[in-house]
């Protein structure tokens, strides 16, 4: 059976054949989107849905450390989801902790390493000192890099680029001509990383919701209805099956 953008329904406990002989993208970035209708759908409170969908994170990201995916960038929190009611931002707030406590020996075994994009000031306390334990004991590892776009919002992100090379050319460092796009690259939080070859966005929203705007300029887009809690291993391997059937051209011919 497929759905309606062709992904084959398959048992999640179907298994990647390495032998396909596929193109692994190096970064894939995630839009986790629909746990608030899964949990509707089954008559439950939305945080039950974000709380699924901490758990699919774990798969998402043994499955991503398997495949031998790069870099991983999970969109967990954007800067207009402040505007959710308090009880639902307080519970968002606490998954990065219980999602920590319960998978961080496992992330350190496995050479993971944590990050974190986004503005970290405004996070509470206890979401800080999570992903700074995460980020801390991760740091020197070398395996998978776990990316989580935590307050983040790429307009924010973009304005303080322009404000950090702006005041660089204020004070004679930088000439307004000297501003390419490796510049502005470089002033983005995603400084370290090169861009998404493949961004996935669960639920069946057809938009990008301000997430790495710049940065998706020539990513390899896969949209599936699949709810993000519904989302398993075997999505992510079809995702990647059709990303091998794509031709990237980048402008050229
Ligand atoms: C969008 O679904 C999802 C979010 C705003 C939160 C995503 C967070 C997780 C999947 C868990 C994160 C886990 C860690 C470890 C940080 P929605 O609530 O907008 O769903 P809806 O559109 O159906 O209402």
């Amino acid at each position: 059976m497929l759905d309606k953008l062709g992904f084959r329904k398959t048992k999640a406990t179907d298994q990647f054949n390495i032998e396909d002989n596929l193109e692994i993208p190096s970064h894939v970035a995630i839009i986790m989107d629909g746990n608030g209708r899964w949990a509707k759908n089954k008559n439950l409170p939305r945080v039950a849905g974000h709380h699924e969908g901490m758990k699919v994170v774990k798969k998402i990201v043994r499955e991503a450390d398997r495949l031998g995916i790069e870099i991983l960038t999970l969109y967990a929190f954007s800067t207009e989801n402040w505007k959710r009611p308090k009880d639902e931002v307080d519970f968002l707030m606490k998954l990065p902790g219980q999602f920590l406590t319960s998978y961080l020996k496992e992330l350190i075994e496995k050479n993971v390493q944590v990050r974190v994009m986004g503005d970290e000031s405004r996070l509470p306390e206890h979401t800080r000192a999570a992903v700074n334990q995460a980020k801390e004991q991760t740091a020197n590892n070398t395996g998978l890099i776990l990316n989580f776009a935590l307050n983040y919002g790429s307009r924010h992100e973009l304005t303080m680029a322009m404000r950090t090379l702006a005041a660089e050319v204020q004070i004679g460092e930088l000439k307004p001509e000297e501003i390419d796009e490796s510049k502005i690259s470089g002033a983005l939080l995603s400084h370290a990383y090169p861009d998404p070859d493949l961004l996935i966005r669960t639920s069946g929203e057809l938009r990008l919701s301000n997430f790495m705007l710049w940065q998706l300029a020539y990513t390899e887009l896969i949209f599936t209805d699949v709810y993000w809690p519904d989302f398993s291993e075997s999505h992510l391997q079809q995702a990647i099956q059709h990303y091998n059937r794509r031709s990237r051209r980048f402008g050229g011919v």
